[in-house]
């Protein structure tokens, strides 16, 4: 089955067409820069395009970069506020008249790892982080999802979110060194190591395609893997999210 998958992001909104059955592209990435006020209303709009790009008329698979309860938006992280308690999946349902299925984005990626990718047959609990503009989380028990985990919002000295001191965007922001970087990084998995005990860690988002130069940073007992689906596990995910939605 052919699925639209859309990952939303703080800086980008990407679609593709996903063939479900092996976690393929079948088509071309297409890109929207996230409008500036990352307003419901503007995001929607952009949401609509992407669709109408491809002509599509089936059922929708987003991931979203907010703690998302039963479609409800319960967190607005770095999207505008007005998106608190927003319901994405009515507001993009009614946006493009087609089924719409919502997930964390991380949550996403995860599934699409689990499903196609190096977490595929992995048992125990699998933690997938996606390191972009935060610092997304996913978890999988024995294969199934366990939504919203959020450790990327566990504080962290003064800063009341480690994400804020450990993200790809603090990388870029301060122009840190894949050294500085990743010494960091590893601060924050030797929180997760401690608080949640994983079996593994699975790393994706743009940042894990350079894995090799921040791995020797990486000091944590847990094994450590990049997801090598890069930056289209989100998109992948998010169309196989569709077949989980209940
Ligand atoms: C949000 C998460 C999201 C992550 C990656 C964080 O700021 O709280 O829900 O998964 O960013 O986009």
């Amino acid at each position: 089955m052919e699925i639209l998958g859309i990952d939303i992001g703080g800086t980008g909104m990407k679609g593709a067409l996903v063939d479900s059955e092996t976690g393929e592209l079948t088509s071309e990435r297409f890109r929207i820069p996230t409008p500036k006020s990352r307003k419901p209303d503007d995001m929607a709009r952009v949401f609509k395009d992407i669709i109408d790009h491809f002509n599509y008329d089936g059922p929708v698979g987003c991931g979203f970069p907010t703690i998302t309860k039963h479609g409800i938006c319960k967190s607005t992280s770095n999207l505008n506020k007005g998106w608190l308690n927003v319901n994405i999946k009515t507001l993009f349902s009614e946006v493009s008249g087609l089924p719409v299925t919502v997930v964390n984005d991380a949550d996403a990626a995860g599934y699409a790892v689990m499903n196609y990718g190096i977490g595929k047959g992995e048992g125990g609990l699998v933690i997938m982080i996606t390191i972009g503009t935060g610092l997304g989380s996913g978890a999988f028990y024995n294969g199934k999802l366990i939504p919203n985990f959020e450790l990327g919002q566990i504080p962290y000295k003064k800063h009341r979110k480690i994400e804020k001191w450990a993200a790809a965007s603090v990388k870029k922001r301060k122009n840190l060194s894949y050294k500085k970087w990743g010494k960091r990084f590893n601060t924050f998995l030797e929180l997760v190591e401690v608080i949640v005990c994983p079996d593994l860690i699975i790393l994706g988002g743009g940042t894990s395609k350079h894995f090799d130069k921040f791995e020797k940073w990486i000091t944590v007992e847990t094994p450590v893997k990049a997801s090598h689906l890069g930056n289209h596990a989100g998109i992948i995910g998010a169309a196989v999210a569709v077949l989980h939605d209940t």
